[in-house]
């Protein structure tokens, strides 16, 4: 039997909840992938499995989505301390650091899953990378709207030697894609490998006008890939 991408998602998805249990605090991921695990999560409330959780959505979509299926929740302020939480990523590389955010929800992410004590990220298989950002694909860096073609330009400059090229997201007809904190999004595309991805990390947050970016170094305490042969479980 051959699995669809989503079936391979779904299968990764419900392993990670296999982790969740009563009482505990949830960071709440946000994309096709933790859409399954929310899922699973709701279904395990109604069936009475699980008690006592409640979760900090990463998103608005992820919070209209655990409140239709009456996932009790909270936020940061009320609740800084994340027992578990579980988020899909666009990219993760063999030492479990993750490029995330290209359904543009990185920042708040970012910050639910910086805090969390144990952070387990379910991805299919076709996610696996050896170098970040080295996919051809787009590396998400969330800006504030003023003059977001200087911040684009200092983006693309600070990257010059890996032929970097900074294009502003966009949604539909050539209006910007805004995310759930009203900025932009500047993905950047490399035709050479980026180097070490901490200095590049800290270049990127050192330019004023940059919010956040979707590197997610050093975060993931578990990865969970499933696969055509099965499921692979790291753990840090
Ligand atoms: C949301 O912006 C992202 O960070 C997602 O977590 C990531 O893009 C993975 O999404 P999928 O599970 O839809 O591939």
């Amino acid at each position: 039997v051959i699995l669809t991408q989503d079936e391979l998602k779904k299968i990764a998805a419900y392993k990670a909840v296999e982790f969740v249990e009563s009482g505990m605090v949830l960071g709440l991921g946000t994309g096709s992938t933790a859409k399954h695990a929310v899922d699973r999560i709701g279904e395990l409330l109604r069936q009475g499995k699980l008690k006592n959780i409640v979760g900090i959505p990463t998103s608005k979509k992820t919070h209209e989505q655990a409140v239709s299926l009456g996932i009790p929740l909270s936020d940061l302020d009320s609740c800084p301390v994340i027992d578990l939480a579980i988020d899909g990523a666009d990219e993760v590389d063999p030492y479990m650091n993750l490029v995330k955010g290209r359904g543009g929800s990185l920042l708040r992410e970012k910050m639910v899953e910086g805090v969390c004590k144990k952070f387990v990220v379910i991805v299919d298989e076709s996610k696996l990378v050896s170098h970040l950002g080295g996919s051809g694909l787009a590396m998400p860096v969330e800006v504030v709207p003023f003059c977001w073609k200087f911040t684009a330009k200092r983006l693309q400059d600070l990257f010059e030697d890996c032929g970097c090229v900074a294009k502003l997201r966009t949604a539909g007809e050539r209006q910007p894609f805004v995310t759930d904190n009203g900025n932009y999004i500047i993905d950047l595309y490399f035709k050479k490998d980026i180097g070490d991805l901490k200095v590049a990390s800290d270049n990127i947050l050192r330019l004023a006008g940059v919010v956040e970016h979707g590197m997610f170094l050093d975060m993931a305490t578990t990865v969970i890939v499933a696969g055509e042969l099965g499921v692979t479980i790291k753990h840090k």
